[in-house]
């Protein structure tokens, strides 16, 4: 099939269509991706090149995966939509509901469905206010959450959202929400030879809720590792003195597991890592590896009795039309099954270790100040100075010199996010590896 223009389609583009993020003068040649297959994709030029953020951190089990493609097309032409509003539910978001409940932490055993991240993060953040108004504790409604932490751009998600570059043009924020320093071992400077890292980040937590007065907290919001924000992989100590501060001053905490669910850090869940478990824990984009929209929340046995126990005028009134959409459940059914059959988590595990231990190969180079990652999911920090770590503000160019070398990713700042798909190859890892170590020089070149 003959492709389309791409310079007509780029017109077309910037004459109709806004993207997140958008400006017009980063999105003058944008890439226009036509094909996918595992961790590879294809741009309207015939341009193939590695999928190094596996499409927004999303796409598990790799590009062109017939079995999602088929799982849809049976459900949609059984039934592709109905409503699940209380008093209705569909096949294949109870099923959905039960397999989660066998693979989630133990005390998550009950689930609601949205259409991606920011509604999860909306959902959870009604219902830790909820919970605390059944517990006639209806002062608690404040939201901690963590500087560099990323919870999608909705209004309240938005203000949860700890990088001041996503509110400056929609202030003013919701009120209610603070934020806390992030862990972040390569540049957190607390702690000394009586309290670790860890613990020193997570007792900020101890002092914004003491600060904000325990009777007006109800939760403390946390990815279990930072994703866009930089993938800060926290210290091991830190949430397991989250969960304590959690407990001793009555706080919930919710799990922002958008990027690290279903397999990502090489275990189902990010705080399976800690032996950790949340209040309530968010999903999106794994769940169905990016093929149709889905997210959603897990609630704890006690928050689900709490919604159970409460008289019918005061319920849980919160929805989305397309909660439990039986097409997007079906796909994700089909889409647990790849991650179980395939052994994809893993599989995260041992090839983020490839990655992680190609990357650490990069640790002498110039600029490069940090290397991290927690299977999956991998970053590389540049800097200009590796003793100040004074930022190199080469983000653009390293950005270009990996295209150009065959590798498409992000940046934050100079920070190279890596999250290829689960199924990456060995060879392909190694590719990834080969061009980050390519691409610095040149981006650094005349820094
Ligand atoms: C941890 C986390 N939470 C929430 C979101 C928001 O998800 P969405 O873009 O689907 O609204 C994201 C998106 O990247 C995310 O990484």
């Amino acid at each position: 099939m003959a492709l389309p223009n791409a310079a007509e389609r780029t017109r077309s583009d910037l004459a109709h269509l806004i993207h997140p993020l958008y400006h017009p003068t980063d999105h003058q040649e944008p890439k226009i991706w036509v094909e996918g297959r595992g961790a590879m994709m294809k741009d309207i030029n015939g341009v193939e090149v590695i999928d190094g953020l596996g499409g927004l951190w999303n796409v598990n089990v790799g590009h062109g995966r017939r079995e999602l493609a088929e799982a849809a097309m049976r459900q949609m032409s059984t039934l592709a939509y109905c409503s699940s509003y209380t008093g209705a539910s569909n096949l294949p978001a109870i099923e959905l509901a039960e397999r989660l409940s066998r693979l989630v932490y133990p005390s998550i055993n009950t689930f609601f469905f949205t259409s991606g991240g920011a509604e999860s993060t909306e959902s959870s953040i009604k219902t830790a206010r909820f919970y605390w108004k059944t517990q006639s504790k209806p002062d608690k409604v404040k939201i901690i959450s963590r500087l560099l932490g990323y919870h999608g751009v909705t209004m309240a998600a938005m203000s949860a959202t700890g990088i001041p570059e996503y509110w400056q043009m929609f202030e003013p924020r919701v009120p209610h929400f603070s934020h806390i320093a992030s862990p972040y071992p390569y540049r957190f400077t607390g702690g000394d030879a009586h309290t670790s890292q860890g613990v020193a980040a997570a007792n900020l937590l101890e002092e914004a809720i003491q600060r904000e007065g325990p009777d007006t907290v109800a939760a403390f919001l946390a990815e279990p590792v930072q994703g866009a924000g930089g993938v800060i992989v926290p210290q091991d100590d830190y949430f397991l003195r989250i969960r304590a501060i959690c407990d001793q001053y009555d706080v919930l905490l919710i799990s922002d597991e958008v990027i690290t669910g279903f397999g990502r850090t090489g275990t189902w869940f990010g705080l399976e890592h800690w032996g950790v478990e949340p209040d309530i824990m968010q999903f999106a984009k794994g769940i169905t590896s990016g093929y149709v929209p889905l997210g959603g929340i897990g609630v704890s046995d006690t928050i689900k009795a709490a919604m159970d126990s409460t008289p019918p005028e005061q319920r849980w009134m919160h929805a989305y039309t397309y909660s439990g959409h039986p097409t997007c459940c079906a796909v994700a059914l089909a889409n647990l099954t790849i991650l179980e059959e395939e052994g994809l988590v893993q599989r995260a595990a041992e090839m983020g270790n490839r990655l992680l231990e190609g990357l650490h190969t990069l640790d002498d180079l110039p600029g490069v100040g940090d290397v991290r990652g927690l299977g999956m999911m991998a970053a590389v920090e540049l800097v200009a100075d590796k003793a100040t770590r004074q930022e190199a503000k080469v983000g653009p160019r390293m950005y270009q010199e990996m295209l150009k070398r065959g590798l498409y990713t992000r940046m934050r700042g100079d920070i190279i996010c890596l999250a290829p798909p689960l199924v990456t190859t060995a060879a392909q890892i190694d590719r990834i590896v080969d061009i980050v170590r390519e691409a610095i020089p040149a981006a650094m070149q005349g820094q």
